[in-house]
């Protein structure tokens, strides 16, 4: 099965409105010079989606917000709707990063919620998940895994569409520590996840969903991961905020 290879930069909450603009430009520019073969989506803070449109305008560069409520409107004050990033539009959401899942108590429940919300919309979505250094340690690791997977994704099982579903397998270990998964590591976990999505839908769709991987991804250890059969892509933290980083990243695959 060929699946597109898609490229993402989560900028977290780093940049400022001259900083966003000049970086995505700087890395729109530098794209339109070559024949790149991946999806790139870049995902910058909220305030800096659209000033960051305007700044990649004729560029393959799509554009992905870091987070969505589940309610479409309402009294949830500083909260963005899925709704509200499709008007836009924004085609990419990140949803269950771990720096959600810890420091906003994301539970697997409200993503659900959320990648709910987000299908709804029409908007593509990353859906994270990864283990912690001790659930690694302790052999915890395809539970938890499973476990983020089946109640992220429930009550979607004959509905998720290959095409608006990507999944990041982000180990928590590895988000910036300079620690990566080695590639066996990597593509083991990566297959694991693609044989749990094809019991939880079908071998046919999971076949179509791409899995990226995230943490610590860098330009010396990013060919090496993307070549593994079951690694469709990155989702690529630091590595993102430079195009001098970044373009390397993408002209590896
Ligand atoms: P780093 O690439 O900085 O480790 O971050 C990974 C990440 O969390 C992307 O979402």
């Amino acid at each position: 099965m060929k699946r597109r290879p898609i490229i993402a930069g989560n900028w977290k909450m780093n940049t400022t409105l001259n900083s966003a603009t000049t970086l995505v430009n700087e890395l729109a520019q530098a794209i339109n010079k070559k024949h790149v073969q991946a999806e790139i989506v870049i995902c910058p803070p909220f305030p800096f989606l659209l000033p960051c449109q305007t700044a990649s305008a004729n560029s393959v560069i799509k554009l992905g917000a870091q987070d969505i409520h589940f309610e479409k409107n309402g009294a949830y004050t500083g909260d963005i709707s899925a709704e509200m990033l499709a008007s836009i539009p924004c085609q990419y959401v990140i949803i269950g990063h771990s720096e959600r899942r810890k420091y906003h108590h994301e539970t697997n429940a409200i993503i659900n919620k959320k990648i709910k919300a987000a299908l709804g919309s029409r908007i593509q979505i990353i859906f994270c998940i990864g283990e912690s250094n001790t659930e690694r340690e302790t052999g915890e690791t395809f539970n938890v895994l499973s476990t983020q997977l089946i109640e992220g994704l429930k009550g979607l099982e004959s509905q998720v569409l290959p095409t608006t579903l990507s999944i990041a397998y982000e180990p928590i270990w590895a988000i910036g520590t300079g620690k990566v998964a080695t590639p066996t590591q990597a593509q083991e976990t990566h297959e694991f996840i693609r044989t749990t999505l094809s019991n939880i839908t079908s071998t046919e769709v999971a076949d179509k969903i791409r899995i990226l991987y995230g943490g610590s991804v860098k330009p010396d250890n990013a060919k090496e991961l993307l070549s593994q059969p079951d690694i469709d892509g990155a989702l690529v933290g630091g590595a993102s905020l430079s195009v001098a980083q970044l373009l390397p990243i993408i002209e590896s695959i």
